[in-house]
């Protein structure tokens, strides 16, 4: 019993799971891990960020890049930001969505930052089904509750089914309690898949005819990770089904660039709720990295982040098929497994036969550690009523040899529990 009288935070903060994952990794070396989700190493970005740091330094004036920034970020990196964010949507408050760009730690803080200033304990957020995990966690130490956006046996949002859940919701009392809506719109972490507007606009008239107005956000961390075409669909930035709600979409430069970097980044329809975040952020760090910042301007300005998509699109397509592949060789779907051919992202979503658990506490996760395999367990990405039989695979971070060893390892398990 530790002395220290922790805060109600305190006492919900519980070690997160990518932190077990990392230890089983750490304690297996030989473990080949499609569990995490960094992204690829070989591609990382170096002759670009070298370009960009030799052109910082050469810059004459003042180094104001080494001095501390703006808190809601870089006016001319929310510039570029913006400019490609309308390059890509058409909202009608386009002076508000460019005005309020913000620039984040990472676009898991600007999510932290949402949450704090719109959700108390015992508030509720509906989710996707299934949902990023990290952020299912976050919510869990917020003491914020869950209840998951219904979807149909293809994964597709169910309109009627979410009107009977915001209904029981009225009936129960908890719909006052609903705060926000918080869905993965493009080649989702973990499913890959992306919203059609047809589902986008069944989540918001459903809310509408519940006379729920409530925020939502939007996370697009994986849009411009498309391999071969983008995701056609619209953000609810431009939706008008979603034009009465406040909404926030949020973004990231670390899949599309260099994760170690940790920039990310947002705009708000909604001028309040982001000034609300941005005086939490005082609180938190009064700015982003200002250097990180101004070489991603550079990067920006210079054509790098093109040229790095092209490349990364390219890599990433290679690496799903290498992984893709193995277990449609190893006789994966044969045994009863299913999955969807990614079209963009990071992740393959398999489906296990019914039966099978896949949880980290369960026999078949220990014989993928002993067989030297490693995988998220998918029971993480349910805000509620989890089923057991999923599992998140990443290729972001091995190369195509040893993902396709992964898949044959994986495989090799998957048989033995048939
Ligand atoms: C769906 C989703 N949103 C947000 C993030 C956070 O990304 P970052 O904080 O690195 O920008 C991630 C990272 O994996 C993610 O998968």
């Amino acid at each position: 019993m530790s002395p220290i009288a922790y805060s109600a935070l305190g006492h919900r903060a519980q070690p997160p799971t990518i932190a077990r994952l990392m230890t089983l990794m750490l304690e297996n070396p030989k473990l080949l891990s499609i569990a995490a989700g960094f992204t690829d190493t070989k591609t990382l970005p170096v002759s670009v960020v070298q370009a960009a740091v030799d052109t910082l330094a050469r810059r004459e004036g003042d180094p104001e890049y080494l001095q501390y920034g703006t808190n809601q970020g870089r006016p001319k990196l929310r510039a570029l930001l913006a400019d490609r964010l309308l390059a890509l949507e058409t909202p009608s408050d386009a002076d508000a969505v460019r005005k309020n760009v913000f620039v984040t730690n990472g676009s898991q803080q600007a999510l932290y930052l949402a949450m704090q200033v719109l959700c108390d304990p015992g508030d509720i957020v509906l989710v996707d089904r299934p949902s990023y995990f990290v952020y299912l966690e976050m919510l869990a130490g917020l003491g914020v509750q869950t209840r998951s956006l219904p979807v149909d046996a293809a994964g597709r949002i169910d309109g009627p089914a979410l009107r009977t859940l915001l209904a029981d919701m009225r009936k129960t009392g908890e719909l006052s309690r609903l705060k926000a809506v918080y869905f993965v719109s493009y080649f989702s972490n973990p499913s890959a898949r992306s919203l059609d507007e047809t589902e986008k606009n069944a989540i918001a008239s459903a809310l509408t005819e519940a006379g729920a107005i409530v925020p939502v956000l939007e996370d697009a961390a994986y849009r411009e990770l498309y391999y071969e075409r983008p995701h056609p669909a619209r953000s609810v930035l431009s939706l008008p089904s979603w034009s009465a709600f406040p909404r926030l979409y949020f973004s990231t430069l670390t899949k599309t660039f260099a994760s170690g970097l940790k920039v990310g980044y947002g705009t708000s329809s909604d001028a309040g709720l982001l000034a609300k975040m941005l005086h939490v952020k005082g609180h938190h760090d009064f700015g982003t990295a200002n250097y990180n910042q101004a070489l991603l301007e550079e990067v920006i300005t210079q054509g790098g982040l093109d040229a790095q998509l092209a490349v990364i699109r390219a890599a990433y397509l290679r690496k799903m098929h290498a992984l893709h592949g193995a277990l449609v060789e190893a006789g994966l779907a044969s045994l009863g497994w299913t999955w969807t051919v990614p079209e963009g992202g990071l992740y393959l979503w398999l489906t296990a036969p019914a039966s099978l658990d896949t949880g980290l506490d369960a026999a078949f996760c220990r014989a993928c550690v002993d067989a030297g395999v490693l995988y998220v367990p998918g029971e993480l990405c349910f805000g509620h009523d989890a089923p057991k039989n999923h599992i998140r695979l990443s290729f972001g971070v091995l190369g195509e040899a040893d993902l396709a060893e992964a898949g044959r390892r994986f495989t090799g398990v998957a048989k033995r529990f048939a």
